[in-house]
């Protein structure tokens, strides 16, 4: 009797702690924006029919904080290059897209990269857009190929498609399949 009561004690604290925990999780959910609530799907889709240029919102894909992004078109881009076999390798896989999806996870130490359309940074030309890593200073172009620092890789792409107005992350379209550095 004692060891059934010490088993529910034990199950309702457990139950009790993932309550709090997903609680906890809700409101960073809920800030990623519309799509938060299939987060850990497969496949989202993301309305791209309000986005201006140069314009990054974040959602999430498989649990990855996701940049869904639009680069003006036409858009030329004359930063400096890291000249190293991934040179252009998320360009070249994105293509002429000027909407699409990366994963917004550094590729040094995992922390979010921010998004610099003004160019405030420190690297030159000083007006290029480029994501900056706050940790530790990695630099990546618009299509997160990692040009400065320590971050060794390009950030993830995913598979996606563009149908339209939407932006089908999971699908494969114009990228068909997953660069996942961290695997
Ligand atoms: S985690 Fe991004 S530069 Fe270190």
């Amino acid at each position: 009797m004692e060891a059934s009561r010490r088993d529910f004690l034990e199950y309702s604290i457990g139950a009790l702690g993932m309550m709090a925990a997903v609680g906890a999780a809700y409101p960073i959910l809920k800030s990623l924006g519309p799509n938060a609530a299939t987060s850990l799907q497969s496949k989202v889709s993301y309305d791209i029919s309000q986005f201006k240029p140069l314009e990054l919102r974040v959602t999430s894909w498989k649990g990855f904080p996701t940049f869904v992004m639009k680069l003006p078109d036409p858009f030329t881009w004359d930063g400096p290059q890291r000249n190293n076999k991934y040179k252009n390798h998320n360009r070249d896989i994105i293509g002429n897209h000027n909407v699409y999806a990366l994963i917004g996870v550094c590729t040094h130490l995992g922390c979010i990269p921010l998004w610099k359309p003004d160019g405030s940074h420190s690297i030159s030309p000083s007006n290029i857009p480029v994501f900056h890593c706050p940790c530790h200073g990695s630099i990546y172009t618009p299509w997160g190929d990692n040009i400065l620092g320590p971050a060794p890789l390009p950030l993830g792409v995913p598979p996606q498609n563009l149908n339209g107005n939407t932006l089908e992350i999971g699908t494969a379209g114009f990228v068909k399949k997953f660069w996942d550095p961290y695997t």
